[in-house]
């Protein structure tokens, strides 16, 4: 009798709501028809390489669904391929686990710094399936990223209660979003809050036209302003670093921007700024109904990839279509905002200001 397959599952990189939806969605789907067994990996791959795993049964994926952060933990510094601040290779060490445990397969649930690493494991010889999270949207291949929806949704909420108080006062607010280098949650989050001024670091601002558009809304009696603002935007040449990481493969932490903005904004108009940086709240909290949906069609489109034995892919949304596309096409470039894009051009229309 042929031996049932056996898939080790594991989270990487920075968590976001959803996983949990695909960890589940992956057992659920090998469970189904017993097509396959899973071994959870703990904390991403430093899990791999330590050896440190959880066969999952039915019950520790039941009632997981709507559940935030990941059951299995993750990691964003445990590279196997450069591990530690000495960025040492370790991946060997990886692969005996791998082997050890008998697995077929393994899902690598993470964005691109997991894909870089899934796709040097998948030519060690471990065949490996992608699925693709993380709140900035920025893999290219797919339309949208587990988690992006729902931090775009707390940061809409955020936007909102923050109306009020803008209102109140007669204050320009600014509200500070996550996205790295990309500016897909806060023109997202923008839009939906009916934001003023959007900046994102793929359309680049001058301070003097973001001026000008406070000013004038001060002029038509407009006595507030909100603005939603990416922490990956420059000013000037400059990004706005909040912390350097050693032994990290993101060796910069972005987040401050919004106050040197604030203090220019007070400066060149008198008006009275006050800046909210959102930060890992954004990462937190149930999914979307969106990001639940996502997650349990690319759990199960990530098994079905395994039992038909086509690796080296990472699941996909093209539209309302779920598909496959290999890993690296997915982290080739990153996936950027597009000044022509609709969403831009939409909110360009309904007066946004994006400051150029
Ligand atoms: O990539 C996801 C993300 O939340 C970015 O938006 C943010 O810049 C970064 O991770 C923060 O990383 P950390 O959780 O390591 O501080």
């Amino acid at each position: 009798m042929e031996r049932k397959k056996r898939i080790g599952v594991l989270t990487a990189g920075g968590d976001c709501p959803g996983l949990n939806a695909a960890i589940r969605a992956v057992a659920k789907a090998a469970f189904f028809e017993e097509r396959a067994e899973v071994m959870g990996i703990k904390d991403g791959f430093d899990g791999l390489i330590h050896d440190r795993t959880k066969k999952l049964e039915w019950e520790d994926v039941s009632g997981i669904l709507t559940l935030g952060g990941t059951i299995l933990g993750t990691n964003n510094r445990a590279d196997p391929f450069a591990y530690g601040e000495e960025k040492k290779d370790v991946s060997q060490k990886a692969l005996d686990t791998f082997h050890k445990l008998e697995l077929d397969a393994l899902v690598c649930i993470g964005g691109d710094g997991t894909f870089a690493v899934g796709h040097k494991l998948q030519q060690s010889g471990i065949p490996v399936v992608g699925i693709p999270k993380t709140i900035d949207n920025d893999l290219e291949q797919t339309d949208y990223t587990i988690g992006f929806d729902s931090a775009v949704a707390v940061a809409t909420d955020s936007v909102d209660k923050i109306h009020t108080t803008a209102e109140s006062h007669h204050r320009v607010m600014i509200v500070e979003v996550m996205g790295r280098y990309v500016g897909w949650l806060a023109l997202h989050a923008g839009v939906a809050g009916g934001a003023d001024v959007i900046l994102i670091p793929e359309i680049p601002f001058e301070m003097n036209k973001v001026c000008e558009e406070l000013k004038k809304r001060s002029k038509l009696g407009k006595r507030f302003s909100i603005m939603v603002v990416a922490e990956g935007v420059r000013l000037g040449k400059d990004l706005v670093i909040k912390r350097e990481v050693k032994d990290s493969a993101e060796p910069i932490r972005l987040g401050g921007v919004s106050y040197r903005l604030a203090e220019q904004i007070e400066q060149l108009t008198g008006l009275e700024t006050r800046v909210t940086v959102l930060g890992h709240v954004q990462r937190g909290g149930t999914p979307t109904p969106f990001d639940r949906v996502l997650a349990t069609q690319f759990g199960k489109k990530a098994v079905d990839l395994i039992v038909a034995e086509e690796f080296g892919r990472m699941v996909s949304l093209q539209g309302t279509k779920i598909t496959s596309v290999p890993i690296q096409s997915a982290i080739a470039k990153q996936k950027r905002v597009t000044p022509d894009l609709a969403l831009v051009q939409s909110a360009r229309a309904v007066g946004t200001c994006f400051g150029d």
